[in-house]
C-alpha cells in the first residue's frame, strides 16, 4: 500500500480480530516502524510492553472494565464526553468531528432512533445522576475485546530520557505521539488493525495500576494502551462496519495562510530551478 493510502484507510478497529496470532515477522515490522520514528534530540524515550498471555490480558481487561463503570457513575465525566457524541450517521457527517455513539458501544434498541438518543447523549449527566446509566455492558464488551486480542501493545516513556528545556515533556509528547502514529501505519499496511484503549489509562490510580501489571519501573509513565490483531479479510476495505467508518472536517476549516485568518494561499509564484 501507498503510504498516503495507509494514512488515510487507516481506521480504529472497534470489533473482534481474526483469531490468529501477529507473526514474529510482522511484529518485528511494527517496532521497526516504532524505532524510526523522530524525537526531540533523538532522546527515542519510548518503551513497548508486547502482551499475549491470556492471564495479563485478562488483568488489563478487568482494570479497563472497572475504569469503565466508574466512569459511567461519575456525570462529570460523562459530561465531557457527551460533547463529541454523535447520535446518527447524519449528525456526524454533518458535524464532520466527534464520535458515533454507536461505534462506541452497543446502543439497547429502545434508545437507538436518534431522536431519543440525542437528548439522552444531551442529558447525559442528568441520567447518570439518576443512577439510569449503567457501565457493564460497554464494560463487558472491551473487557472482551481485549481478552481476545491477538496482542496488546502498552507504551510507556521513559522520564529519564528527557531532552533539554523547560518544556522537555511537551516535545517528549509528541515524539511518543510520533512513534505511536508508525506502529498504526506500518499496522494498516500489513493489513493489521489497531484500537486505542484509553479507559484504562485516563486516570492516574488506573496508571499505576497498570504500572504494576506491567512491572514498569517507576521513571516510566504509560502513555497508550493498543489492540493489535489481523483485520478480517471480507471487510478489509469495507466502509460501512463501525471498523471502517469515519469522517473529518474539510481542510478548508482547519488551514490558513500567513495569518490564522486567511483562508486563501497567496499565488505562489513558480521559482526556476538554478
Ligand atoms: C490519544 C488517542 C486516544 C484514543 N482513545 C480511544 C479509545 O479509548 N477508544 C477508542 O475506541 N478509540 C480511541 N481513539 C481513536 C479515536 O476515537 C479515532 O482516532 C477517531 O475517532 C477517528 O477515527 P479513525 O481513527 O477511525 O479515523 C483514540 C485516539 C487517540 C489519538
Amino acid at each position: 500500500m501507498e503510504l498516503l493510502e495507509s494514512i488515510i484507510n487507516r481506521r480504529t478497529h472497534r470489533e473482534s480480530f481474526l483469531d490468529e496470532n501477529i507473526s514474529t515477522v510482522h511484529l518485528n515490522r511494527l517496532i521497526e516502524a516504532a524505532r524510526w520514528a523522530p524525537s526531540p534530540f533523538n532522546v527515542q524515550p519510548w518503551h513497548l510492553v508486547v502482551i499475549t498471555t491470556s492471564q495479563k490480558k485478562r488483568a488489563i481487561g478487568k482494570l479497563t472494565a472497572n475504569a469503565i463503570i466508574e466512569q459511567f457513575g461519575d456525570p462529570e465525566f460523562l459530561d465531557d464526553n457527551s460533547r463529541w457524541m454523535r447520535s446518527s450517521i447524519e449528525e456526524w457527517v454533518d458535524c464532520e468531528d466527534g464520535v458515533l455513539l454507536q461505534d462506541q458501544v452497543n446502543v439497547p434498541v429502545g434508545l437507538s432512533k436518534p431522536s431519543v438518543l440525542k437528548p439522552v447523549i444531551k442529558h447525559a449527566s442528568h441520567f447518570s445522576k439518576l443512577g439510569k446509566f449503567g457501565g457493564g455492558k460497554p464494560a463487558e464488551e472491551t473487557e472482551n475485546l481485549i481478552n481476545c486480542a491477538p496482542m496488546l501493545l502498552a507504551i510507556s516513556m521513559d522520564r529519564n530520557r528527557k531532552p533539554p528545556g523547560a518544556g522537555h515533556l511537551r516535545w517528549m509528547w509528541l515524539g511518543m505521539g510520533a512513534m505511536i502514529q508508525n506502529i498504526l501505519l506500518a499496522a494498516t499496511e500489513l493489513k493489521i488493525g489497531s484500537q486505542f484503549i484509553s479507559a484504562a489509562i485516563e486516570r492516574t490510580s488506573d496508571r499505576e495500576k497498570l504500572s504494576k501489571i506491567l512491572d514498569l519501573p517507576s521513571w516510566h509513565e504509560v502513555i497508550s494502551l493498543l489492540r493489535i490483531g489481523y483485520l478480517e479479510k471480507h471487510n478489509a476495505n469495507e466502509n460501512t462496519t463501525r471498523s471502517f467508518r469515519s469522517v473529518r472536517r474539510k481542510t478548508t476549516d482547519f488551514v490558513s495562510y500567513e495569518t490564522y485568518s486567511q483562508k486563501k494561499a497567496d499565488e505562489i509564484k513558480e521559482s526556476s530551478p538554478a
